[in-house]
């Protein structure tokens, strides 16, 4: 079968821009790349592959003659256009909440459910903390099972796009010259600070919406609609990687060298994890890294555990996780889901 025609929808923007240079560094295969971005871009060229390519206003005829579809510009765009990729014949990668809860649209991480992708005209990527949640604890739950999951997070601003990546800088530059911040993105200031995710706030429940995302997308990925999961989603002052605390309860009590060998083992794992010379994951090195970074790795004594003969057994465990909320928590678990599919589709 010939390479696939790709487009980016969003090409422009923070995501949008880790795809080309994932193209630039992989060997995704594609006979053309369309650019597609909002009417703002348009006249715009952007380099991929050593050759200049125009960015085009999208539109409803975008699609034709494209084989495979990345989209990344929202999910409102994502719901009027994605239907209208999947008719035009492409497969369609979407980074947008739009579909990720339709029963009928896999959720995927490659390293968890690669087989839900199938046939599928559409496939969904999570959102960027539920990816790396899950890419540290699927060697957990497959050794030992997972009875709950507590996290809370520390996400960089490059989760609310390009404009707040910039706003942090201009923030951190403002206050240093000694002004006050001005926050046009985010509510809160974002230089210097540490406030509650930005997303809106259920009244009933209290959770914000980047929490309820994370406990719904777990459940999804793992097929487990009644797991014990809860999230405190916060904004921290930090450019294009999420952190995140976990605290497990096992549904069997490991050791702490069974579990730091079931996280060694697995794909898309580096352990950082350095007691002596307390060194530990941290947003900084895991900025434009492929892998999640995890460290901390310790029991949890507040939980039961037991006297076995290789050391003690522990329902509980902490760990610390860093990964690159761009590549990972985005662009790059998109490309990952792609090329499954090329395989897949023999190409
Ligand atoms: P543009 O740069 O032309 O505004 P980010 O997540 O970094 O904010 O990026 C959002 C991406 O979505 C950008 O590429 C942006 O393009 C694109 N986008 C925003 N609104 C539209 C739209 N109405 N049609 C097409 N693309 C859009």
């Amino acid at each position: 079968m010939s390479d696939p025609r790709i487009a980016v929808v969003g090409a422009t923007g923070a995501v949008g821009r880790e795809f080309l240079a994932l193209f630039d560094r992989r060997p995704l295969p594609f006979a053309g790349l369309r650019l597609l971005a909002s009417g703002r871009s348009s006249g715009r060229e952007l380099a991929c592959r050593s050759s200049s390519w125009p960015v085009e206003e999208l539109g409803e005829r975008s699609f034709e003659g494209v084989d495979l579809a990345f989209f990344s510009a929202g999910a409102s765009i994502s719901r009027r256009y994605a239907p209208l990729a999947e008719k035009a014949g492409a497969r369609v990668i979407d980074n947008s909440s739009a579909f990720r809860l339709d029963p009928e649209i896999p959720l995927v991480v490659p390293e968890v459910n690669p087989q839900a992708i199938g046939a599928a005209p559409i496939v969904a990527n999570p959102n960027c903390s539920t990816i790396l949640l899950v890419v540290a604890l699927e060697p957990l739950r497959r050794a030992f099972g997972l009875a709950r999951v507590v996290v809370a997070t520390y996400q960089a601003a490059s989760g609310a796009g390009a404009a707040a990546m910039a706003e942090l800088e201009e923030q951190s530059a403002a206050v240093l010259r000694g002004e006050e911040p001005r926050p046009k993105v985010f509510a809160e200031p974002c230089a210097f600070n540490v406030f509650s995710h930005n997303t809106a706030v259920d009244p009933a429940t209290g959770r914000n919406v980047e929490e309820q995302k994370m406990i719904d997308e777990t459940r999804k990925i793992w097929a487990d609609p009644e797991l014990r999961i809860t999230a405190t989603c916060i904004r921290v002052p930090v450019m294009r990687a999420h952190a995140e605390a976990v605290n497990v309860a096992l549904a069997e009590p490991a050791t702490e060298e069974e579990v730091r060998q079931a996280l060694a083992a697995a794909p898309g794992l580096e352990i950082v994890d350095d007691r002596a010379a307390n060194r530990f994951p941290t947003p900084l090195a895991a900025s434009r890294r492929d892998a999640v970074l995890v460290g901390r790795i310790r029991p949890d004594e507040s939980q039961p555990s037991y006297p076995a003969s290789g050391g003690r057994r522990h329902l509980g465990f902490e760990l610390f996780l860093a990964g690159d909320q761009l590549l990972k928590g985005a662009a790059l678990n998109a490309v990952q889901i792609a090329d499954r599919m090329l395989e897949r589709d023999g190409r």
